[in-house]
């Protein structure tokens, strides 16, 4: 394992990425961590990461300087490389110019740190203070116009600072870089793999669970299927998977979960045909805020009621990942502030008096991926889009209904059929047909029509935080058009959506 101290830069969860990358189990854990915890959890190495701060600012965020006695490498990343620096008794100041972008820099590629690269190479700068009076005790390995102390080494330790970001793409040889700190300085094999932790993860929630009996939430979605396809191969008929039918699924999505965790997988499922129960609660309700805490309430009473006649269940389990461990601050050795809290099933076990398990509360989501595919759960499942928990209630633009839903339901499944036949669906992050609440005329034959649009929305995005409408090819859009038009009853009309987030949002609610 390699410990990644985290003082608060967007690059820190990057960092642990890219450790994994080289298959060396990473995680973050809080910047003031003791050396004592540091000592019992016995890395092989430890990252400070960046953040941003300054280190000579009231209040900014130090490391315990004991850490540096406890003889493990230590890699300091920009901030990381100044605290390092601070604690161990050299001058940090403001840079005279702030550096920010690509730098050419020279290095020792003698050094194990740099072994295999060339002496220039391009780096990621992004400081504006730097290590002034650097120590006897540290040499320089590599140096930039601006910045002679781009990578420092302590002469006898195996301590060593990095005032550029090798975790980022802009670095040339980056992960090469970080590589060779993890291997030739840490010493790690690179032996993790996702077969491993599902073996350990199956002993452990064995141990835990003993003869309970285990409730999984399914959604559809691949976060709960891995978990309930994680959980089936450690307890076999001691699960059971609930699944909640609300009437706002994606076109086949109820038979898929039938067949993936009723036959291929031959869990205790629990379908909850639930429909006219969300339909009736959300009868004559438009407000997009209303229809989500709506949806919520519902869905909290139906598992409920139906959690509640199984028995001998003490476990609830959950598809948590790492990144909403991290933001929730829920991780007791993570970062302190709390940037934002989301549950997939908000305040439930709680409620139910229920013991939580989330199995892959370390795992990022490519790895839940790569769990998914080791499992047998099928590609097609894997690679889904993501799906708002309210589902189609919030592309169902305006007032509820049966009618209504099957209407969108049913152009959905044409977008999404025609972008897996062009092999546009994984190009693209998220795609999905809305339903809009209006009327145009359009002329079908000879008649006047006056019927509902469909607008169709694919984006192009990294983290769904910003996100770029998708340059879909004119012919694609054309044959979704006219299939949705053609087979689609009561749609005359489909417009494509070409607004980017920011200013607009990838869902239309
Ligand atoms: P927006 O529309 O905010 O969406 O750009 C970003 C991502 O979040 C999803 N999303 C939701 N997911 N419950 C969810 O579980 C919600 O209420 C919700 N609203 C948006 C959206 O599909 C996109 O992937």
């Amino acid at each position: 394992t390699v410990l990644v101290l985290d003082f608060g830069s967007q690059t820190a969860q990057l960092i642990a990425r890219r450790v994994r990358d080289q298959n060396v189990f990473c995680q973050l854990v809080r910047h003031d961590l003791s050396a004592e915890r540091i000592k019992e959890l016995a890395p092989k190495g430890l990252i400070l990461s960046g953040g941003p701060a300054s280190v000579y600012a009231e209040n900014a965020p130090q490391v315990d300087p004991e850490i540096f006695n406890l003889g493990i490498p230590v890699l300091g990343i920009c901030y990381g490389m100044q605290a390092e620096c601070r604690a161990m008794g050299c001058e940090v100041k403001p840079s005279q110019s702030r550096e920010f972008g690509h730098t050419e820099m020279t290095c020792d590629a003698d050094d194990p740190l740099f072994r295999g690269l060339p002496e220039n190479f391009t780096v990621w700068m992004s400081h504006g203070d730097r290590v002034e009076n650097l120590d006897e005790s540290f040499v320089v390995l590599a140096e930039t116009d601006d910045c002679p102390n781009a990578a420092i080494k302590h002469k006898d330790r195996p301590i060593y600072g990095l005032q550029f970001h090798p975790e980022v793409t802009h670095t040339q040889h980056g992960e090469h870089l970080l590589g060779n700190f993890i291997r030739n300085i840490c010493g790690c094999e690179g032996s993790w793999k996702i077969s491993s932790f599902i073996e350990q993860e199956v002993d452990s929630i064995r141990e835990r669970v003993g003869q309970s009996r285990v409730i999984c939430g399914l959604s559809g979605g691949v976060d709960s299927s891995v978990t309930a396809a994680l959980l089936y191969k450690a307890l076999g008929s001691q699960l059971t998977c609930i699944f909640v039918d609300n009437g706002l699924l994606r076109k086949g999505e109820r038979e898929q979960v039938e067949y993936e965790f009723g036959e291929h997988f031959k869990t205790d499922l629990h379908v909850v045909d639930a429909r006219d129960r969300f339909l009736e609660a959300l009868a004559g309700v438009t407000d997009p805020q209303k229809k989500r805490k709506i949806i919520g309430k519902t869905f909290i009473d139906v598992f409920k009621d139906e959690s509640a006649g199984i028995e001998n269940a003490h476990f609830l389990a959950q598809g948590t990942l790492y990144p909403d461990v991290i933001e929730s601050g829920a991780n007791p050795d993570g970062p302190a502030a709390t940037i934002k809290y989301h549950h997939n099933v908000g305040g439930l076990p709680e409620q139910l008096g229920f013991e939580l398990i989330e199995p892959m509360r370390m795992l990022f989501k490519d790895e839940v991926r790569l769990m998914g595919h080791e499992l047998g759960l099928p590609e097609k499942l894997i690679w889904r889009h993501p799906f708002p928990g309210p589902g189609l209630a919030v592309r169902c633009l305006g007032e509820i209904t049966h009618d209504r839903l099957e209407t969108l339901r049913e152009a959905d499944a044409v977008l999404i059929e025609e972008l897996y036949d062009s092999d546009y669906y994984h190009k693209v992050q998220q795609a999905f047909a809305v339903l809009l609440p209006l009327q145009t005329v359009g002329v079908m034959g000879d008649a006047r029509t006056y019927e509902d649009v469909i607008a169709i929305r694919s984006v192009d995005t990294d983290n769904f935080m910003t996100a770029d409408w998708s340059r879909l090819p004119y012919d694609l859009l054309q044959r979704v058009s006219t299939r949705i038009i053609n087979s689609v009853r009561g749609v005359n009309r489909v417009v494509y959506d070409i607004s980017s987030k920011p200013p607009s949002t990838i869902e239309w609610e």
